[in-house]
């Protein structure tokens, strides 16, 4: 029986992050490629956007597939094993399936026995939102451990033949390990919001209770994105800088205290943008949009990590993440980075026992699927048999 990996922690603990990851499908599309698809050119992509070049998943690549990895490499720099894991957070708007959650899916494929899993639907700030809620539960006391995904397969939900959005968009995961600990520093405060009067904005119509999957829907498009690119470039120049003002201020800090920010990768002049507003040079803004184009909630937790091993972190650094999107939401998070960095990287040994565990945990998962419908099987001619006893004595 599934239950908490570990006991009650203490009131009040602050969540720490100690483990992080990221994954990214092989598979490239640059933005000569695309103008191979639609009227579009790399010049254009690039002055309008910034970006260059994204990810594309490849066949039988899925959204759960890149968060198993990029949570496998999160646990690792954790040193934590699964099974210590309280609770597992995806947030994304492309699941594997509309039910169950690609949070149960990753629960079972890392082997993760003793959590709890939901997804997270809150667009392009998702990440930051799944990381403050999983927070607040550490805080309350009901959580040690808790892993938070954000992943895409957007190239699954991309009309690749309308311009206007088939540039933006790229696939890819990033996670994080919080653990509950009574040191300083950790997540300070967090800032939610939303305004779904803005929901026409940026919109998958179909495949829905409002509009189900029919012949008509799939003619139309409408299981792929709509977008109103202005409208949310408004909304994003806008949104972005109030956001991490209130979130700082929230904190007792400044916009001088932060050493860097992480925001949502959706477009350079965004950030350029907010650069300006905020009154901070745009080198103390992480981008790494060029080369992954918008992710959606992967986007936050991937830079986090790129930032990281690009020497970027350091203990005591105060650290913003500030997202928007779909929704409309949006999302801001101060934080001071408590690790020292860089992490010892785990003995070879250590990897390769891990390794083998999760073919184990594989198995396990397919030999319950197995006894599960032999189960069935047994329990129906059960019942047949007793059906048939009851008719006989009944004659
Ligand atoms: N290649 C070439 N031309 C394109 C194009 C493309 N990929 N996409 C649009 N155009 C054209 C338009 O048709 C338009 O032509 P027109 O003037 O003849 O009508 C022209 O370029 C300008 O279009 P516009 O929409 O004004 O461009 P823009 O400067 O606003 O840039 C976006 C468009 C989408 C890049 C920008 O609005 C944006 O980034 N918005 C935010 C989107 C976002 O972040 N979404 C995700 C949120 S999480």
């Amino acid at each position: 029986m599934n239950g908490l990996a570990t006991e009650k922690v203490a009131n009040g603990s602050r969540a720490h992050i100690v483990g992080w990851g990221m994954a990214v499908p092989e598979r490239v599309l640059d933005n000569h490629g695309l103008s191979a698809l639609v009227d579009t050119s790399d010049e254009w992509i690039r002055q309008r956007t910034g970006i260059v070049e994204r990810h594309i998943a490849g066949d039988g690549e899925t959204t759960l597939s890149l968060s198993l990895r990029a949570a496998q490499s999160a646990l690792e720099v954790a040193n934590l094993d699964p099974a210590q894991l309280d609770l597992v957070v995806v947030a994304t708007v492309t699941p594997d399936y509309a039910f169950p959650a690609t949070a149960c899916l990753l629960q079972d494929a890392l082997g993760a026995e003793h959590a709890a899993a939901f997804d997270l639907s809150a667009g392009c700030s998702g990440f930051v939102y799944g990381l403050s809620v999983a927070a607040d539960l550490i805080a309350a006391g009901n959580y040690r451990h808790c892993l938070v995904v954000g992943a895409e397969t957007l190239s699954r939900i991309t009309d690749w033949s309308d311009r206007n959005t088939c540039v933006l968009f790229g696939d890819g995961a990033g996670a994080v390990i919080l653990e509950a600990n009574g040191a300083s520093g950790g997540i300070l405060s967090s800032v939610l919001g939303a305004d779904g009067s803005g929901k026409d904005l940026l919109i998958l119509p179909a495949g829905g209770s409002a509009q189900p999957a029919s012949a008509e829907t799939v003619q139309a498009r409408q299981h792929t994105v709509q977008m109103d690119g202005r409208q949310v470039f408004r909304f994003a120049t806008r949104i972005m800088p109030d956001a991490s003002r209130q979130v700082l201020s929230q904190a007792g800090l400044a916009v001088e205290d932060v050493s860097l920010i992480i925001p949502h990768q959706a477009n350079d002049r965004i950030l350029q943008s907010a650069a300006r507003s905020l009154g901070i040079e745009e080198t103390r803004i992480y981008s790494n949009l060029s080369r992954y184009g918008n992710t959606s909630s992967a986007s936050i937790p991937m830079a986090l990590c790129e930032a990281i091993e690009q020497d970027l972190v350091k203990r005591d650094d105060i650290l913003l993440l500030t997202g928007f999107g779909a929704g409309l939401t949006w999302a801001a998070m101060v934080l001071r980075w408590s690790l020292p960095l860089p992490v010892p990287v785990p003995p070879r040994r250590m990897t390769f026992w891990r390794n083998l565990r999760y073919r184990w945990v594989q198995l396990r998962s397919r030999w319950r699927r197995f006894w599960r419908r032999v189960d069935a099987h047994l329990f129906q001619i059960l019942y047949d048999a007793e059906g048939r006893r009851k008719r006989g004595k009944g004659d």
